[in-house]
Formats: structure tokens, C-alpha cells, sequence
């Protein structure tokens, strides 16, 4: 991440978090190794969503969970290969991963549907254009783990809160016992499912 990114987004970032004490300033795309992640991205669906049951039905509760309303501008952060990206409801949709394969493979999967658009790069280096509250949809799952944000958990809130326009939906799912944060918007849905060896906790908040 650069540094003047967090700045663009976040213009009280340094204050709220004291972010040069972060581990991960020196690094700042992702904590886990970036190479590491292309290369578990070279195959094309990595968790083997696509055969496992318990992803279908994490994307169908998911997909259901949505408030049934016209979304005009949906964003889906860490989107990984499309798979969930490519069901969701809206006219513009933008899914961006920092994995440049996992870009690749989404934009594969979604061939033919002009508007969804893949863009590589960091949560932490949205353009500036997108930290106008300009999405009306954020879905972020499998994302929010200390692997991927370390413990940047008021940072991401705060670089959401940039994105997402008031009266905004935000779809949040994971791991229970990996994923901490709660996000301080209405809580319009929490259901907890187990997921393989897991119990996933899915989360409907409204701005
Ligand atoms: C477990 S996968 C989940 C993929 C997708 N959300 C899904 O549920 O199908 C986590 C994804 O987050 C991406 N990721 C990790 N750190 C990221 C960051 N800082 N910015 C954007 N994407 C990131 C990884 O490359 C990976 O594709």
C-alpha cells in the first residue's frame, strides 16, 4: 500500500489508527507474502469452491441475504476468481483482488458480462474516484482475516466507510473464529452456519 493512498481514503487514518506502528508498513499490500498468494492463485479455484458443497451454500445464503432492492454501483473486495461476484445483483458491479491471477481467472469467469469489471489491486489502494460513498452494495467474505489485513480491522472500516454511501448495504461473511470485527451500522441480519470444519457467521449491516 502507499502510504499517501491511506491518506486519499482516510484522511484521519494516522489519527484513528496510528498506523506507523503497524506491522505491516513496511509491506502494505497484504501480510501474507504476495508471491505466496499468486502462486495458491495459479489454480484456478484454489478452495475448490466450485466442488464443495458447503461454498455453494455459502453463496446461495449469501446471494439470499441481500436486501431485494436495485443496486446501482456493488462492489465485492478480495472478489478472488468471481465466484461470488459474478451472482450479484446490480448494475455496475466491480470486484478487485490483489492477486493478479485470481484477476484473471475472474475475468475468465465472467466473459460476456460487460458489466462486471476486475481490477487488481489492494483494499488499501482503492482509486480515488471510488472514496466518494459511491457504492450502494459492498460484499467483502473470506477477506478479514489477520492473514490478509493483520490487524487493520478500523482502517478497513474506515476505508469502507468511504465507499459506501449512506443508507448502504454491506454483506459480510467468515470464519467465526477468525474474523473479530463488527461493524458499527445497523446489524440487519447475523446468522451463524457451520462451514467444513468451520462455522461461518454471515452479516447484513445497513449504513
Ligand atoms: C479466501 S479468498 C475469498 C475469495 C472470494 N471473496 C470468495 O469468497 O470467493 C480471499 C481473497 O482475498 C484476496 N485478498 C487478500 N488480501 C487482499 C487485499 N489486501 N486486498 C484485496 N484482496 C485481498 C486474496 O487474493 C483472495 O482472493
Amino acid at each position: 500500500m502507499h502510504p499517501q493512498g491511506i491518506g486519499q481514503y482516510c484522511a484521519h487514518a494516522e489519527d484513528i489508527l496510528a498506523i506507523e506502528k503497524l506491522p505491516w508498513r513496511q509491506d502494505m499490500n497484504t501480510l501474507q507474502d504476495l508471491q505466496e498468494l499468486e502462486a495458491w492463485w495459479v489454480s484456478k479455484d484454489p478452495w475448490n469452491y466450485e466442488e464443495n458443497g458447503d461454498d455453494e451454500k455459502r453463496k446461495g445464503m449469501l446471494l439470499y441475504a441481500i436486501p431485494r432492492k436495485e443496486y446501482r454501483r456493488v462492489l465485492d473486495i478480495g472478489c478472488g476468481n468471481g465466484f461470488i461476484t459474478r451472482h450479484l445483483p446490480g448494475r455496475e458491479i466491480i470486484g478487485v483482488d490483489v492477486s493478479a491471477n485470481a484477476i484473471r481467472h475472474a475475468r475468465e469467469s465472467s466473459r460476456g458480462f460487460p458489466h462486471i469489471q476486475y481490477r487488481q489491486h489492494s483494499i488499501f489502494e482503492m482509486p480515488v474516484q471510488d472514496s466518494s460513498r459511491s457504492f450502494d452494495l459492498i460484499v467483502v467474505t473470506g477477506v478479514l482475516y489477520p492473514q490478509y489485513i493483520a490487524s487493520a480491522e478500523k482502517l478497513i472500516y474506515a476505508i469502507i466507510d468511504e465507499l459506501l454511501m449512506d443508507g448502504g448495504i454491506l454483506v459480510s461473511c467468515h470464519i467465526d473464529a477468525w474474523y473479530t470485527s463488527r461493524f458499527p451500522y445497523v446489524t440487519l441480519l447475523r446468522e451463524y452456519y457451520p462451514y467444513r470444519d468451520y462455522n461461518h457467521v454471515l452479516e447484513v449491516y445497513m449504513k
